[in-house]
């Protein structure tokens, strides 16, 4: 992990998602996995005082670059997505667990809604050339959703929005079994009421006889989140509960195994957008 002051390359504003900033950070980006995060500072003052949390959305090793997707939401959010090629940003990462994807696995399904999007592009651009992948992304409309031309060609994107604007009219949840059935290897990063909702889907299966994909959702890894202080692991701001007890999302996490979240004990932070 180090403090790396990264010069932004380039910013896209992707329809009501938020803003991508590719940022130049070598020492980060050699380091940096799917699911971890950096530690931005989100200002050149005391004011926000604490960093904010953000996901890879690219990691670019060979060219040195990250890339992360930003809502302009907050005092913090603003700020960042504001920022412009050739300003700077005071980095701190990469922080955090990040996604194992089985050797075995054979058909990758990822799920994404709002900005979870982040890791699930990592994975689908790390995995596309090793193995099959599917990537399901919910949104409320079209203009939720991550543009399918930047994702590897070989990737099959499978979209679902509440207005019926494109792809499946209504939710990631409601699309999910039939593409279960193809899927070894499941991973998930999205809002709390969404992974809930596919927590939910896993203690039904572990009531059920075995069938296709049910595997694949027992195991099922997901990227939660979580308002931060430090992220470090000394504050304890980050807390969630877990079957082993309160776990810290900025070192136990973010990435979890879906079946350790205890979801039934509430919501730990609104995060990306409800899908
Ligand atoms: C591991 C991790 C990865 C994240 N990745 C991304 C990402 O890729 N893209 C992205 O846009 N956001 C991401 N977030 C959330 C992002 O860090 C918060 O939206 C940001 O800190 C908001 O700060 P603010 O000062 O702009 O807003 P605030 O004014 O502090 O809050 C604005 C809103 O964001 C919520 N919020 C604040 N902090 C967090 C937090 N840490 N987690 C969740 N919700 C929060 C508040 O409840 C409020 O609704 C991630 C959070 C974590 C923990
Ligand atoms: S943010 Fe301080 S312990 Fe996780």
């Amino acid at each position: 992990m180090i403090i790396q002051q990264g010069a932004v390359t380039a910013s896209a504003r992707i329809g009501d998602l938020g803003t991508v900033l590719g940022v130049s950070a070598p020492g980060i980006a050699a380091q940096a996995r799917a699911g971890q995060f950096v530690h931005v500072r989100p200002g050149t003052s005391f004011e926000p005082l604490l960093r904010r949390p953000y996901s890879f959305n690219r990691i670019r090793r060979q060219e040195g670059e990250i890339e992360l997707i930003v809502r302009p939401l907050g005092p913090g959010g603003e700020w960042i997505a504001s920022r412009r090629p050739g300003d700077l940003l005071d980095l701190l990462g990469p922080l955090g667990t990040a996604f194992v994807i089985h050797r075995s696995a054979r058909n990758l399904l990822l799920v994404a809604g709002g900005t979870g999007i982040a890791p699930m592009r990592v994975l689908a651009e790390q995995e596309a050339s090793r193995r099959n992948v599917t990537l399901l992304m919910g949104g409320r409309s079209v203009a939720y959703l991550w543009p399918s031309d930047r994702l590897p060609p070989s990737v099959e994107y499978v979209t679902t929005t509440e207005d019926g604007s494109f792809g499946i009219g209504g939710r990631v949840t409601e699309a999910l079994p039939e593409l279960l059935r193809w899927a070894d290897q499941l991973c998930a990063c999205g809002p709390w009421p969404m992974l809930a909702a596919i927590g939910r889907m896993r203690e039904e299966a572990e009531r059920a006889p075995a069938a296709p994909g049910r595997a694949a959702l027992l195991e099922a890894q997901i990227a939660v989140e979580q308002h931060m202080g430090c992220a470090m692991g000394v504050c304890r701001a980050c807390v969630v509960v877990t079957s082993q007890g309160n776990a810290r999302v900025c070192r136990e996490g973010p990435v979890f195994p879906l079946g350790d979240v205890a979801f039934a004990e509430g919501e730990p932070a609104t995060v990306g957008l409800v899908s």
